[in-house]
Formats: C-alpha cells, sequence, structure tokens
C-alpha cells in the first residue's frame, strides 16, 4: 500500500529503495539517522516525505511517531520539497549582530519571496516557485567568529556582506541560464 503511494509520489525513493537502505543501515549506531539520512539524499528534492517516514518505520519496525520526531527535530531533515541551491542565514546571536537579517532580508526582496510578516524571520525555510533556491535559518553553525556566517550549497562563507551574498545568487542564476542556453 504504501509503496503505491510512493511510486505516485514524484520520482522519492521507492519501497525498494528504502528497503536497501535499511539493511544497509540497520544494526549500526544511529541507525535510525542513517537511514533517514539516505533516504532524503536519495528523494530528488531532497526531503522526507511522510510516505517515506512511514515506510522507514515499518521497514525498522519502529512507532511512526519516534521517526517522525527524530525526522522533525533535526534541521538538518527536510520535511518539504527543496530547491537545487540552499541558502542558509544563520540567525543566531553572533550573526545578528553584525547584520544577518539585513542579509535574510536582501534574499528575501531579490528572490521575490512572498513577504515575510514581522517576526517571523527568526526560523524561516522558504522555496522559489521554480524550485532554485531555498533560503533557510539556522540557531548558530558553530562559526560565531566568522559572524555573519551564511551557508551556501553547503559551503560556509563567513564574514559575509549583502553584495557578496547576492553576487553568489546572481552567479547561481547566470550559470543556470548559461546551463539552459546550451540545451
Ligand atoms: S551565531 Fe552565527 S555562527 Fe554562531
Amino acid at each position: 500500500m504504501v509503496s503505491q503511494v510512493m511510486q505516485s509520489e514524484a520520482r522519492g525513493p521507492s519501497a525498494e529503495d528504502l528497503g536497501r537502505i535499511v539493511a544497509e543501515k540497520s544494526g549500526r549506531p544511529g541507525a535510525l539517522l542513517a537511514v533517514l539520512e539516505a533516504a532524503q539524499a536519495a528523494h530528488p528534492a531532497n526531503f522526507l516525505p511522510p510516505e517515506v517516514v512511514a515506510k522507514v518505520a515499518e521497514l525498522m519496525g519502529l512507532p511512526l511517531s519516534q521517526v517522525r520526531n527524530v525526522a522533525t527535530f533535526y534541521s538538518f531533515f527536510n520535511m518539504d520539497p527543496q530547491g537545487r541551491h540552499t541558502l542558509t542565514i544563520c540567525r543566531g546571536t553572533a550573526c545578528h549582530t553584525r547584520g544577518s537579517r539585513n542579509l535574510l532580508e536582501a534574499l528575501m526582496s531579490s528572490l521575490t519571496f512572498t513577504p515575510v510578516e514581522p517576526g517571523q524571520t527568526e526560523k524561516i525555510s522558504l522555496t522559489t516557485q521554480d524550485n532554485e533556491f531555498t533560503v533557510r535559518t539556522v540557531a548558530c553553525f558553530g562559526q560565531c567568529a566568522l559572524a555573519p556566517v551564511v551557508e551556501v550549497d553547503r559551503v560556509i562563507h563567513g564574514h559575509m556582506n549583502r553584495q557578496k551574498l547576492l553576487s553568489s545568487v546572481s552567479k547561481i542564476t547566470e550559470a543556470k541560464k548559461k546551463e539552459g542556453g546550451r540545451t
């Protein structure tokens, strides 16, 4: 039943894929985290749909609530489809003091996201309609000496400023245009 649901889910890991992942990771310390991480990586939109979470619980013989709690607790698990590129702004105290809100607002306006309500910029995860970018926030990268810190596609950039950040976004957008021009 679950596998039928998953086949209709856009290109997510199949029940067979998940079975292989569980067989490979089970029995090791932190197996559930490793399974969820691999399941997420197997989804082209880099997230864990409810059907995948349910199938992992079934395959591992764990209560669904436990698996769901783990998936939603850790910030590196995504419960919604993610863009091809991820821009993560640190909203911790050190980064906030050094202007991370300004960086976040620069992204929000340059990527023309739906405006964020006042007070809602502390923790967000928004994806553009074309699925190119996901903008997220984290509480702290543990790199406070480099504040303000922004992660662009898993690469940490310290001492970020508005110009450098928007330049990174432009480079990604230009590269995509060139890619499109070749096809
Ligand atoms: S507060 Fe931003 S890295 Fe720690």
